[in-house]
This record gives C-alpha cells, structure tokens and sequence, in this order.
C-alpha cells in the first residue's frame, strides 16, 4: 500500500500495535474529550457519536472530506453552536474532565481557556478585498462566487498582488498571536493555511510545532501533507463520523479503516 506519506514501513506501530486506536494515548494525557457526541443543524444530523480523546502538549489534525463535520465538530468544542437556531446536541465534550456544557459554565472563560482561529473566507485582508470588490459589487457585475477571481485580477494588473499576499501572511499571524494573547490551553485552528501560499505556510507550521511546548493543538486541514508533516495525532471524518483516530504514523501508513485508506490514498476528497 502506497499513501500519502509515501511507502509503507514499520513505524513505532508496526506489528502487534495493527489493531489498536490509541485514543488516549499515555505520554500525552488527554485535555478534551469528546465522547459519543451528536449534533443537529435542525433535522439534519452533522455529527454521529464522535468519541476521541484529544491529547495534551501535541498537534491533532482533523482531515476528511469537505461537508463531513470537522468545522461542526471544532465549533462544538468552543460552545460556537450556543446561538445557532435549531442547534442541538447529545453526548458530551469534557476540558480537563469537566463538561463544556455543564449548567453554569462561564462561556467567556470557556472560550479563554480554548482559543480559535477561524478559517478565511477568502485569501484577501478585509479592507483591501472590500475596496476593491466595492464597485462590482455595487454594479451587480460578478455574482458573489465569481468576485473573488475579479479581486486577485485587478490587484495583479495593479500590481499590487505581491504586497497584498504579505499583509495576508501578517494577518493570519496576528490572528493566530491574538488567540494566543488569552493565554489558552487549547488552540482550535480551521484550516489556517488554506488561503497561504507555500512559505506562509511552512512558517506558520514550524510556529505551531513550537507552540505545542506550551499549547494543545488542534487543526483542520485539508492538505493531508501537511497533517503528516505536523500532526501527532490525526483523526479522520467521514460523512459526520470519526471513523479513525490514532498515531498520525499509524493512520497515514496503516489505517484501520478502509475509507481512510481510500481517503489518504486518493481515491476520493
Ligand atoms: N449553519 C448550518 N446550518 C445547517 N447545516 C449546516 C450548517 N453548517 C454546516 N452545515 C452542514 O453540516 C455538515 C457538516 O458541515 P461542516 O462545515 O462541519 O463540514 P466540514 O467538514 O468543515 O467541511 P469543509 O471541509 O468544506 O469545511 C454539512 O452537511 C453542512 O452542509
Ligand atoms: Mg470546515
């Protein structure tokens, strides 16, 4: 089996390790623990029983298809569905053994003690793409999805697309520096590098396996080279389930499950 951290070999879970998932496993004491928790947008069902224990001082990464429930999941974690109408939930994610959810639980603090950092929407600061989408905008020129092409086009006959791309990289290190600021234990990160080019990324990588000396992290990627590259842990959704949790070795080069195989292999995303 070939995957995406490239050939199989014998890592530290070769052999009798095969079956195990180690969930909770002992040099890292979990600081979260989800267990079988559910969420409802409405009737719809966005999370089936997702148990994990999320180990301290180390990098999870959530991977899996687009639409499977890893944003659903992270927000869960910092009480973000609290306002969402319809929102509803079974089950139980607990932050150093007390539940988030108890009666009573200071959200404010909640949200101190778990920082996030939030996906762009798109790979432009604000400012710059709201001056420049303004006009089409306001003319009805391009349909919403379509602006964001006609915003990187127009900078770049400007040039000023080079300079745009460096305020981006600040941005996305400020943002992550202003979750930092509240001194949390638990960093949440959705897909932080998503809108980044190359180096950005790689920056904003070495950064967060610096910060794992002091902060649990967890981030949501896509780039599954990047989960390989960082991650101590992986854990893999499929179609609102966490259909493997384990090793970032272990899942990448001997997955238990064979959607995870087919996922880390390619065969579908
Ligand atoms: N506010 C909402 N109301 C209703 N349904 C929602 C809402 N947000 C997400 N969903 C649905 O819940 C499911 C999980 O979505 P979610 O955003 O958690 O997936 P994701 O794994 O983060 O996807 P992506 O990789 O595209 O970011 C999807 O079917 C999505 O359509
Ligand atoms: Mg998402």
């Amino acid at each position: 089996m070939t995957t995406a951290m490239g050939r199989r070999s014998d890592g530290p879970m070769g052999g009798a390790g095969r079956e195990e998932r180690p969930v909770s496993p002992s040099a890292h004491p979990p600081v979260l623990e989800s267990r079988a928790y559910s969420f409802w947008y409405g009737p719809t069902q966005a999370l089936h029983e997702v148990t994990c224990a999320i180990p301290r001082n180390a990098i999870t990464a959530l991977i899996g298809p687009s639409g499977c429930g890893k944003t659903t999941f992270l927000r869960s974690i910092n009480r973000l569905h609290d306002l969402t109408p319809g929102a509803r939930h079974t089950g139980d994610i607990l932050l150093d053994g007390g539940s988030i959810f108890a009666p009573g639980t200071d959200v404010v603090g909640l949200r101190r003690r778990i920082g996030m950092v939030f996906q762009r929407p798109n790979p432009f600061p604000k400012p710059v793409y709201d001056n420049v989408a303004y006009g089409p905008r306001l003319n009805g020129l391009a349909p919403a999805r379509e602006l964001p092409d006609r915003v990187e086009r127009a900078l770049r006959q400007a040039a000023l697309w080079d300079e745009v791309s460096d305020r981006l990289r600040e941005q996305q290190r400020l943002c992550i520096a202003r979750a930092l600021a509240n001194e949390p234990e638990v960093l949440l990160m959705d897909e932080p590098c998503s809108a980044l080019d190359p180096i950005a990324t790689q920056r904003i990588e070495e950064l967060l396996v610096e910060l794992k000396q002091t902060y649990t992290i967890v981030i949501v990627t896509h780039n599954m080279q990047q989960a390989a590259r960082v991650a101590d842990y992986t854990g893999f959704f499929y179609v609102g389930r966490l259909v493997e949790f384990g090793a970032t070795q272990q899942v990448f080069t001997r997955p238990v499950d064979e959607r995870t195989e087919a996922y880390i292999t390619g065969r579908f995303g």
